[in-house]
């Protein structure tokens, strides 16, 4: 096996060819105000754009930053995509650290110029980013982040995140298409007094970095219009690095209608809703008052401040609960109804193998994965193209774990052995101490080697990470 193959590529022989095949790349539509990204959406089945991640000064709220930016801007511009569409991103690092671009949630090849996470993109160079969308990918909320592992959470931290979205069939139900979009990025900063982000302290390894400025869209509460009768469709992301949120709506309720890997099948109404690190969903809003201002609220919810790590880390300062948006009534219109048919999720089989994975951390502030921190040069996983397993996963720590996978989705099948109320794609699934979950995943098109973390990136950083290696039949 010539495990180091894929490893730390040396891209320097690549991106000169994907350099020669690099047109001039105009934004196929561009909107920019204080209050709304840039938006590159894909014409003609092709997304080009040019994707410089650079250090620069921007406006976070009500302060002047210096932050880490796609294109100067944060949150990134966002990408809109169909499925079948060609995408083409020349991307340029201006920052001092490797890094390079993870597509979190999509169902893309795990390698080459698609979603390959070993590769790095050193500081001065260019590297042109080609995949293409499958043609029966699902509509959905999906991001993009960088992924260089030691580096991921302080980037992220800096503030280099944006959304992909795909749109698809679940854009296209009449109902949904009717609802009033809106898309909110969540993300915690920590500023120091000249604007700088201040390194981060001994406890932030443990329970990840958490700052106390929650921005929406990288602004302090901003608001949102709503018409009595109307419908909202939010579209969430939780782009923190460690802190998970748990929101409401104050005198409405959330009709759930997709989760990190597409729609559900028929929408259900939450009072609260919890986004863990890296978790996206989407919810409809009913407007069913004639007049006024309602706050979304997050309520205190780090499972490590519950298990007393919280103070430990001055986490009074995140103890309060917080409008993160304001929804305005303004307006009415004839009522919308709210779909009853979303997109079926069909169970996935039952699996051919049942993995166990324990969750824990070491000496050190080490994080362990079945007792081993990452390494590189090990493949921790192998499983077959075109199976199905369960994979049960524990968590024997003190804090809670968000646990991902790299490019297929899954299905949570239980809790603590209880099953889940509803079917569901994700890529997340929080875990908090003492439970256990199994998930149920099918590997489908590609091989190749990919990776699983925790999306406390901190805790990723620090070792929380595993190599999976998909094998098809001609690749063994
Ligand atoms: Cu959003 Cu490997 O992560
Ligand atoms: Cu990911
Ligand atoms: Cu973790």
């Amino acid at each position: 096996m010539h495990r180091r193959n894929f490893l730390l590529l040396s891209i320097g022989a690549a991106s000169a060819a994907a350099l020669t095949q690099c047109a001039t790349s105009q934004p196929s539509t561009v909107q920019s105000s204080a209050t709304s990204p840039q938006i590159y959406r894909s014409q003609a089945g092709q997304l080009s754009l040019d994707l410089v991640a650079q250090a620069q000064t921007v406006q976070l709220g009500d302060r002047r930053a210096n932050l880490l930016t796609y294109n100067g801007q944060v949150p990134g511009p966002r990408l809109e995509v169909r499925p079948g569409d060609r995408v083409q991103i020349h991307f340029t690092n201006q920052l001092k650290q490797p890094t390079n671009l993870h597509y979190h949630g999509l169902h893309i090849p795990q390698d080459g110029t698609a979603d390959n996470v070993f590769l790095q993109v050193h500081p001065g160079e260019r590297y042109t980013y080609q995949f293409e969308i499958p043609a029966n990918h699902p509509a959905g909320t999906f991001w993009y982040h960088p992924h260089v592992h030691g580096q991921v959470a302080k980037q992220l931290f800096g503030g280099l995140a944006g959304l992909l979205v795909v749109r698809g069939e679940l854009d296209e139900i009449s109902e949904i298409q009717a609802a009033q979009e809106e898309f909110l990025v969540f993300k915690d900063f920590a500023l120091g007094a000249q604007g700088n982000i201040p390194a981060p302290g001994h406890m932030a390894y443990m329970t990840g970095r958490v700052g106390d400025l929650l921005t929406t869209n990288g602004q302090l509460n901003p608001q949102f219009t709503l018409a009595q009768g109307g419908l909202l469709r939010l579209r969430l992301l939780n782009a923190s690095v460690s802190r998970f949120l748990r929101l409401s709506l104050e005198a409405h309720s959330f009709y759930l209608m997709a989760t990190d890997g597409g729609a559900i099948a028929h929408p259900v109404e939450l009072e609260t809703l919890d986004l863990a690190p890296g978790e996206r969903t989407e919810v409809l809003i009913q407007g069913i008052h004639a007049s006024g201002q309602y706050r979304l609220l997050n309520t205190p919810f780090n499972p490590a401040q519950s298990m007393g790590m919280g103070r430990m880390h001055g986490g009074s300062r995140n103890a309060r609960t917080e409008t993160v948006a304001t929804v305005r009534y303004s307006g009415s219109r004839s009522p919308l109804a709210m779909p009853e048919q979303l997109i079926p999720v069909e169970l996935l089989p039952e699996p051919q193998i049942t993995r166990q994975f324990t969750l824990n951390h070491g000496a050190g502030m080490v994080f362990l994965i079945n007792g081993q921190a990452f390494d590189p040069d090990r493949v921790d996983t192998t499983v077959q193209l075109n199976t199905t397993e369960d994979w049960l996963i524990q968590n024997t720590g003190m804090m809670a774990h968000p646990f991902h996978v790299h490019v297929n989705k899954f299905q949570v099948m239980s809790r603590n052995g209880q099953p889940m109320p509803y079917l569901a794609w994700k890529d997340v699934v929080s875990i908090q101490p003492g439970e256990q979950v199994r998930l149920r995943m099918q590997f489908k098109d590609f091989s190749g080697k990919t990776v699983y973390h925790c999306h406390v990136l901190d805790h990723e950083d620090r070792g929380m990470m595993g190599i999976l290696d998909i094998q098809s039949a001609d690749s063994i």
